[in-house]
């Protein structure tokens, strides 16, 4: 995995473990947290068998294994084009989160993510901001804010204990790299792998959701201790998860290498 991070490197390490702590202006809150349980509005044609392939702020893919065996997550994407959802308002920022995890789904005692804030401000200005996040505890930003619409960037986490391990953000279109060590303050259950576009909720209220041209993790993996040792897996066995407010916001596909997330119309 970290091989393969570095590999798609092909210019100078831009930096290493240099954050700063921005304004709240520039920064979305930090709770990232999948709200499946108070679906908002009706679902309308969707039967409440079907419920757990939806939840109100995340779309993606989970992929669920024994505890203690997942190691690393990866994937590629491009930085989507950002909007105001046609008929939406256009006075509030707007933003999205898509990121890569361990544990995001189903450990209650610690988790790591990895990914980019996206916000597109009310008038027009688009910031990318990357970050991680081992939880409890604050999340770190990067001090980079050079990534652009348009360019492709490889997100890898890769723990290397219970309680903690590296992350890796490859920016692949300017070439440059930004790892941090993570600690958990609690152990991770390595029981989950994730990759996911997230609808903040901020003070226990949805973020306006910006409008994204869709995102596909390519390259999505995960490295999975299996009855040999760690294997490489990809994402084909996960579960996909769509997100339903007032309706079905997203159309998901999930495939052997792959992670399919349109903003639905
Ligand atoms: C989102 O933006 C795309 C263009 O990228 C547009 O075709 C689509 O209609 C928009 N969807 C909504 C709900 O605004």
């Amino acid at each position: 995995m970290l091989a393969r991070a570095l590999s798609t490197l092909f210019g100078a390490i831009l930096a290493a473990s240099a954050f700063t702590e921005p304004s709240t202006q520039e920064r979305l809150d930090t709770a990232s947290v999948r709200d499946t349980t108070a679906l908002h509005g009706p679902r309308s044609g969707i039967p409440s068998s079907e419920a757990p392939r939806y939840s109100v702020n995340w779309a993606g893919a989970i992929l669920h294994a024994a505890a203690e065996s997942v190691w690393d997550v990866a994937g590629t994407f491009t930085i989507p084009a950002l909007s105001t959802p046609v008929g939406g308002d256009t006075a509030p920022d707007r933003s999205a989160r898509v990121w890569v995890g361990i544990d995001g789904d189903t450990c209650a005692s610690a988790s790591v993510r990895l990914g980019y804030d996206l916000v597109r401000s009310k008038n027009g200005a688009v910031r990318i901001t990357p970050w991680y996040h081992a939880q409890p505890g604050p999340i770190h930003f990067f001090d980079d804010s050079a990534t652009a619409v348009g360019a492709s960037v490889t997100l890898a986490i890769s723990a290397t204990s219970s309680s903690d391990g590296m992350v890796y953000i490859t920016d692949n279109t300017r070439g440059t790299l930004l790892s941090a060590h993570f600690a958990t303050r609690n152990r991770l259950c390595r029981q989950d792998a994730e990759w996911v576009v997230e609808n903040v909720i901020s003070d226990g209220a949805l973020v306006p959701l910006v409008n994204f041209t869709a995102v596909t993790f390519t390259e999505a993996s995960a490295v999975v201790e299996g009855e040999h040792g760690p294997a490489e897996v990809g994402p084909g066995d996960a579960q996909a998860l769509n997100m339903f407010q007032t309706r079905l916001l997203t159309d998901v596909a999930v495939g052997a290498s792959s992670v399919h997330i349109a903003y639905l119309s």
